[in-house]
């Protein structure tokens, strides 16, 4: 039985722990203000708050409900439109009201959803950019935005920094407090939230497991479920043995140990992309993961789930290639690791068993010496999976690049270990004649099955704009003449 809290009311439901959230909610609870638009995370009408304890602190992120399977909601504090209603509109309500940012209606609840993800997000400065990258995943067909961005400002101006003694300490990292703190009692005061929030932590912690979720050894693996539910595999939905992954503590964290990083396979894009151990290595990493998806797919998407899926364009998996990644699996008390470059082994085909579960991916820490450049071309430029991606890791020695490593996506059933390019960069110096013979050879490694002539271009584009990025003044645009 799935135990959780949806608003100011505890459900205990049997209902099928694989089915949409967002089903539940509409159908079993008769909550309409969450709406349904697309059932494929692209437009955030069904957006909803989900709450969960973490180190003693409660912390809210945004979800799309129609993608959530009902498992992931068991132990949590799920909120949707109606949970932030009180007698009066909120502060929020009120701005969207007065700039004009809502017409027809369908799409408010959802944004209204987003912004208090925003309002409610420890770790985000509270300024315009991140308010409006909070509503990202929503999309409106009649205002226009620009009346949406309003409201937005208008929001970042009420939210006042939080005032002295009505700030819940939480339990801070160790390189010091987060910015944008904005604690509940705060939110509560100024009429963001209804009263009853200030009693969720208690009633969680009363339904909250003993100890921390562990992975079973078996039935369908199911994470986020960004994947799953989106394609709805037959037997996966209906079979009852599932395999419930995304609450697994013990691979939700990146751990550092004997010059390797090791990612667990349960931490979501959210938590790499505000990783400030992980930022430390990779400088671009928060630009180049708001690339990937919206603000709520990245707070369900799992590592372990963007790998195991094997898709050619997935964004995390490019990246992890370059880095020369490799996995730690394990199946009825064995492990074994394999070589991410050995894992893809067709569309969406991948070297493991069903129900193998990725425990750990993990690669050599980057030093002084090693330079990372991620790339992704879509045809959006927010919200959208790639036309081609690549990514490209390198050491020098000096001027001279003694390890290589380079991947592309979007060219075939998987994504392409381009070995023969990385081999021939071994011992040169970045130049425009390495840049050209190193694309001859690219070129040479690669069969796009469709738009070939355009995606030959994107990759050789995304070479030059990797190896200028190593060495700014060794290369020149002349070289792509
Ligand atoms: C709207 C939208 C936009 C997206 N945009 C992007 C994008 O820009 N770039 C990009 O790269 N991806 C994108 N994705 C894909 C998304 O990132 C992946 O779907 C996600 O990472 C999968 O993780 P999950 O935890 O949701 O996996 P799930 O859906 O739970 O699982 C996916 C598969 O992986 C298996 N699995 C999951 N975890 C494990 C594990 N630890 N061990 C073994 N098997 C496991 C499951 O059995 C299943 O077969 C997008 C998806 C959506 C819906
Ligand atoms: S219904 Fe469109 S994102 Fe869920
Ligand atoms: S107000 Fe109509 S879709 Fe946004």
């Amino acid at each position: 039985m799935l135990t959780f809290i949806v608003n100011n009311k505890e459900v205990k439901t049997n209902a099928p722990p694989a089915s949409s959230l967002v089903d539940y909610i509409r159908n079993e609870l008769h909550l309409y203000g969450t709406k349904i638009g697309c059932r494929e995370g692209d437009c955030g009408a069904c957006t909803i708050l989900v709450g969960e304890m973490a180190g003693g602190e409660l912390k809210y992120q945004t979800m799309n409900s129609c993608l959530m399977p009902l498992g992931n909601a068991d132990r949590k504090h799920i909120v949707t439109i109606e949970g932030v209603n009180g007698p009066d509109l909120t502060p929020v309500q009120t701005a969207l009201i007065e700039n004009n940012g809502t017409q027809c209606g369908f799409c408010t609840p959802g944004f209204v959803m987003s912004l208090y993800g925003f309002c409610l997000n420890a770790g985000k400065e509270k300024n315009l950019a991140n308010a409006i990258e909070a509503v990202s995943g929503n999309i409106c067909r009649c205002t226009g935005y620009k009346s949406i961005e309003k409201a937005a400002a208008a929001i970042v101006k009420k939210l006042q920094p939080p005032q002295r003694g009505l700030l819940v300490p939480p339990q801070r990292e160790p390189s010091g407090p987060m910015p944008g703190v904005m604690p509940m009692e705060w939110l509560v005061k100024n009429k963001f939230l209804p009263d009853y929030f200030l009693a969720i932590p208690e009633k969680l912690k009363k339904i909250a497991p003993a100890g921390a979720a562990a992975v079973r050894e078996s039935g369908y693996i199911v994470a986020g479920g960004t994947d799953i539910l989106l394609q709805n595999p037959e037997g996966a939905m209906t079979s009852g043995n599932v395999n419930f992954v995304y609450g697994a503590r013990e691979y939700k964290r990146i751990k550092f140990a004997d010059g390797k990083c090791y990612v667990g396979s349960t931490v979501t894009v959210k938590d790499l992309k505000e990783s400030r151990e992980l930022r430390a290595y990779f400088p671009r990493l928060d630009d180049d993961l708001k690339l990937m998806a919206s603000p709520p797919i990245r707070n369900m998407a799992t590592v372990g789930g963007n790998i195991a899926n094997g898709s050619p364009i997935g964004d995390l998996c490019v990246m992890l290639l370059a880095l020369d990644a490799t996995l730690i699996l394990r199946r009825q008390g064995e492990n074994r690791e394999v070589k991410l470059k050995d894992f893809f082994i067709g569309y969406k085909k991948v070297n493991k068993d069903p129900e193998e579960f990725i425990q750990w991916i993990y690669f050599d820490l980057p030093d002084e010496n090693t330079r990372f450049s991620f790339e992704k071309i879509s045809k959006r430029g927010h919200l959208d999976m790639a036309t081609v991606n690549s990514a490209m890791g390198i050491t020098l020695a000096g001027d001279v690049i003694k390890k290589a490593h380079f991947a592309v996506g979007g060219l075939g059933p998987t994504i392409r270990n381009m070995a023969k390019t990385a081999d021939y960069l071994l011992g040169k110096k970045i130049s425009n004649q390495t840049f050209k013979e190193a694309n001859l050879i690219a070129q040479g490694e690669i069969t796009p099955r469709s738009r070939a002539e355009y995606k030959r271009a994107l990759v050789r584009q995304q070479l030059f704009i990797h190896l200028m990025s190593f060495a700014p003044g060794a290369i020149s645009l002349e070289a792509l003449q």
